[in-house]
């Protein structure tokens, strides 16, 4: 599907409100926070923005980010866990104006974290910016997940397979899925009009998933670091623009 250039004007006022959820909870990450301080800090930002949510009561999520700290890969639930000085956390934000989403995810350090943590944040964020820069009209769909996963795997990462990006609209999960991976086949056409999530999930150790008996937190199954840095982008006559930054 393609999106108009007035449908992405929309989802450009959704991204800017994204941005500056992430903007505020960069501001409130230090070591003693709790994870549903930060959703409270997200919330407000929706609220002031006159925003809607498009994570609360997504298949009943109960909230408006997703916290997902060191060995969660995606999908954390914030409640009362304190975020410390060494920890990683990702987070994951989304919003609806006019009916149009975004959807963008970053990970931080807390306080001083080991080298390693630091370098897969750096690698995974590389990685992103690698498929972003895959997204130009004619090119096709698996070279955006290829780059991303060039990147990684050279850093002697792995690239996360259950979870992958998606396109992304009037509604925030759409056809077609975005691997972070060679996927086996050629895909698609880039059209100019796409608008799609990258969201490169990148992995300390092995690729292997598993998802805890919450049916929402995605850890890593051994228990290692993973990153997750994602964008709402839209395909241009001009190249990939990004449409969740201030
Ligand atoms: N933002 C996530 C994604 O990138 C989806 C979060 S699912 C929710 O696709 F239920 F937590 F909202
Ligand atoms: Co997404």
């Amino acid at each position: 599907m393609t999106r108009s250039e007035s449908e992405i004007a929309k989802m450009r006022l959704a991204g800017r409100v994204v941005a500056e959820m992430h903007e505020k909870l960069r501001e409130a990450i230090r070591p003693g926070v709790t994870t549903s301080e930060l959703n409270k800090v997200a919330a407000g930002v929706l609220e002031k923005r006159g925003a809607r949510s498009n994570f609360l009561g997504y298949h009943g999520y109960p909230a408006v980010i997703c916290t997902s700290p060191n060995n969660v890969i995606v999908h954390g639930i914030p409640g009362e866990r304190r975020v410390v000085d060494g920890d990683i956390i990702s987070l994951d934000c989304g919003a609806i104006v006019e009916g149009y989403h975004g959807d963008a995810a970053f990970t931080a350090p807390v306080g001083s974290v080991s080298a390693e943590a630091l370098r897969l944040i750096e690698v995974t964020e590389h990685s992103l910016w690698a498929g972003i820069d895959a997204m130009w009209p004619g090119r096709r769909l698996h070279e955006i997940g290829k780059a991303v996963q060039e990147v990684a795997e050279q850093a002697g990462f792995s690239v996360v397979r259950e979870y992958v990006g998606h396109a992304i609209g009037t509604e925030m999960h759409e056809d077609p899925q975005v691997p972070n991976y060679w996927p086996g086949a050629p895909g698609p056409m880039l059209k100019i009009g796409n608008v799609f999530a990258v969201e490169p999930m990148v992995n300390l150790g092995t690729p292997a998933t598993r998802l805890l008996k919450d049916g929402w937190t995605v850890v890593t199954a051994d228990g290692k670091l993973s990153a997750h840095f994602e964008h709402t982008i839209a395909v241009t006559e001009e190249g990939p623009v990004v449409l969740t930054v201030a």
